[in-house]
């Protein structure tokens, strides 16, 4: 007999469109609270409020045309506004010629992301993570959460930095973010609304710098260094991006450009990660069968070796735990895009400068995609009758000129931190507990990830 499937909590939609004061109230903590019944099957949608006008695309060849569209549908200002204090003008926000053009330059960085290149950091900062699971007390539920912030920002800064990242700076990154999303989220809401947001977009400056400041010292010491001529100690991310050329102009990027686009790689390269590394533990949590046979797995193929990126390659189920804990809390569950001029979609005439958005969160959660949409089924991925939705109902990373140039990383990283988990630990939530998914910038738990690791004999 095949076990029930597990479905892990969402906030329940309601049948019934909500007034506008209603939606507000809600939408304050979470977007993904505002949504009904109706949103998850609509093709297209609109939502007219009284700041901004939004469209919201879900037909599955309207997501790709936006999508493989790259620059001729940016990114919204809403978006960028709301990101400017953490990360500037930088290769995620900016739009047109000028993100080609910071492309260019940030692309050989990437070099150093490599899967094999990069193993050996993600190795060290998930064994240190162990480290830090063993000196607990484990008979007591352990809040993941912030311990998942610090393995996936480890790992993104001894990449970046050549160094690795102390539990100090950690908590400050942490909290400082949670801070940040808050803010950023209010001031967007009210934005939204047509309300006046000076007070909180202000108030979100304070995070955002002290974020930058966990960094600032080391960017500036090496950018100085390159500068006056020294010889660089180091070849890894920032190396690279303190000696990118403009593909025109020939110029390197301004101190106040690298640390922009440092922010950006940094935040982007372990906020996301850390959000699917907390919600895949927590699904396994729940399914022991699923654990038992990711576990079988690990063991048959890397036994008590060093995980490698090759081994890796032949974790067929853990990769489908990844790619369904993607599938169900997309970090980013909505990309907001700028409706560039006049055009036609489906039966609606859109408005330019109106948002276009396109959500992971609803089309890889619609029944007509996906049977059984809000449970957990790893196996799915498996089955050649969803090898078309996989293709098309499942992007998590983007698609098209603008997808996520650091997705075969994050697969590396999460893949490591399951493999290494389940061949160490039993995994089960803590009794009563229920965590609630909100989704700000990113998609976390309300209230912390509380789970419990039994040793395995
Ligand atoms: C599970 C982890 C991750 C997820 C779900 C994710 C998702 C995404 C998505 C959806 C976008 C496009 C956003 C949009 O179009 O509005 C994006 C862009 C980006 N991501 Fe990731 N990401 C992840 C991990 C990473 C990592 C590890 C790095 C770096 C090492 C990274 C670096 C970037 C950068 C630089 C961009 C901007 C690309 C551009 O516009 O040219 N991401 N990511």
């Amino acid at each position: 007999m095949t076990d029930p499937l597990f479905t892990p909590p969402f906030p329940q939609p309601t049948r019934n469109k909500r007034t506008m004061l209603r939606r507000f109230f809600i939408g304050w903590h979470s977007w993904i609270h505002v949504l009904f019944e109706k949103s998850y099957t609509m093709k297209m949608g609109e939502v007219r409020g009284r700041g901004q006008l939004m469209y919201i695309a879900n037909e599955l060849p309207l997501v790709d045309r936006i999508l493989k569209g790259g620059t001729e549908f940016p990114k919204h200002p809403e978006l960028v506004k709301g990101l400017w204090p953490l990360i500037g003008n930088s290769v995620f926000s900016a739009n047109g010629q000028d993100w080609e053009h910071q492309r260019a330059m940030v692309n050989p960085a990437f070099a150093h992301t490599a899967l094999t290149k990069s193993m050996p950091m993600m190795v060290g900062a998930v064994d240190a993570f162990l480290d830090r699971i063993d000196g607990m007390d484990r008979r007591k539920a352990i809040n993941i959460d912030p311990m998942m912030t610090h393995v996936a920002a480890d790992i993104i800064f001894r990449t970046l930095f050549s160094q690795t990242l102390d539990s100090e700076r950690s908590a400050i990154i942490h909290q400082a973010f949670g801070r940040f999303q808050r803010l950023s989220h209010s001031a967007s809401m009210l934005d939204l609304y047509g309300l006046p947001n000076r007070w909180f977009a202000r108030r979100s400056e304070r995070p955002a710098q002290a974020i930058r400041n966990v960094f600032r010292p080391i960017v500036e010491e090496r950018f100085t260094a390159f500068h006056a001529g020294e010889t660089p100690a180091h070849k890894d991310i920032l190396q690279s991006l303190i000696e990118a050329r403009h593909p025109e102009s020939g110029a390197h990027f301004t101190l106040r450009q690298v640390m922009d686009q440092v922010a950006t790689i940094f935040l982007a390269g372990h906020e996301t990660s850390a959000s699917t590394m907390t919600w895949a533990l927590y699904l396994l949590a729940e399914c022991p069968h699923i654990q038992d046979r990711g576990r079988a797995e690990v063991m048959t193929v890397a036994g008590d070796a060093p995980l490698s990126a090759a081994m890796l390659k032949d974790m067929g189920a853990v990769r489908n735990i990844f790619r369904e804990t993607l599938r169900l809390y997309p970090p980013l569950a909505f990309f907001p895009r700028e409706v560039p001029c006049p055009m036609q979609m489906r039966d609606k005439n859109l408005e330019p400068g109106a948002m276009l958005v396109v959500a992971p969160w609803l089309t890889q959660r619609n029944e007509e995609n996906w049977a059984c949409p809000h449970s957990f089924d790893p196996d799915r991925f498996d089955d050649p009758a969803n090898a078309e939705m996989a293709r098309q109902a499942w992007f998590p990373f983007s698609r098209g000129p603008r997808v996520c140039v650091g997705a075969g990383f994050a697969q590396q990283e999460v893949m490591t931190v399951i493999a290494a988990v389940l061949r160490r630990y039993r995994l089960s939530v803590k009794s009563g507990f229920k965590p609630e998914p909100i989704s700000r910038l990113t998609v976390r738990p309300r209230k912390g990830m509380m789970l419990r690791f039994e040793a395995i004999s």
